[in-house]
């Protein structure tokens, strides 16, 4: 099986998987979108109203800031892969809980465990608990990189945190250049 074939097999695995938590209330499922050989996977919180109308993450107004960070760095969603520590959306968009992240886990894992990517951006404090657990606040950790046996994790602030706050938007583009010349230090090319 190729890589995009293994994806597909995820994701229809958790298309039947009734035991979701999330599942019942959710109109889509939203396994994630890109590219099945990306070196870098940005991991998000969980799907809102559009991700769950489409069934594709990102693609409400945090994921138009996100593609122009990605932009910014000459990158394309095309390029890396884009998913959720949840795949379904929560009710009225409240936080996941513990037992629903612990849930959806193993889909994750499997995602990464195909994709195999060198580096891992955890976008906001919900994916940087559960990712890099015990190591700050999102607001210590931002921008910075850390290594965790043979993978890079980079934390960086969700992009909706800047659809209510200008300052961020201009810390998130800071920390995209960042994020860029971890890229380029790795060798990483589109
Ligand atoms: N916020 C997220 O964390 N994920 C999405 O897919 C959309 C908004």
């Amino acid at each position: 099986m190729t890589k995009e074939q293994k994806l597909k097999s995820i994701a229809d695995t958790l298309a039947k998987d009734m035991s979701l938590p999330l599942k019942e209330g959710a109109t889509n499922d939203v396994p994630g979108t890109g590219s099945a050989n990306a070196d870098v996977v940005f991991i998000g919180e969980a799907p809102g109203k559009h991700e769950d109308e489409k069934g594709v993450p990102f693609c409400g107004a945090a994921g138009k800031f996100l593609d122009e960070l990605l932009a910014s760095i000459d990158l394309t969603r095309e390029d890396v892969f884009i998913t959720n520590i949840v795949k379904h959306r929560p009710p009225e968009n409240r936080d996941p809980k513990p037992e629903e992240v612990q849930a959806y886990w193993p889909y994750l894992e499997q995602q990464l465990a195909v994709i195999e990517p060198k580096v891992i951006v955890v976008l906001g404090r919900h994916s940087l608990a559960r990712l890099m657990p015990g190591l700050g606040t999102i607001s210590m950790l931002h921008g910075r990189a850390f290594k965790k046996q043979n993978r890079t994790y980079m934390a960086l602030y969700h992009p909706a945190v800047a659809l209510y706050n200008g300052g961020m938007r201009k810390v998130l583009l800071e920390d995209f250049q960042k994020l860029g010349i971890l890229l380029k230090k790795l060798n990483i090319k589109k």
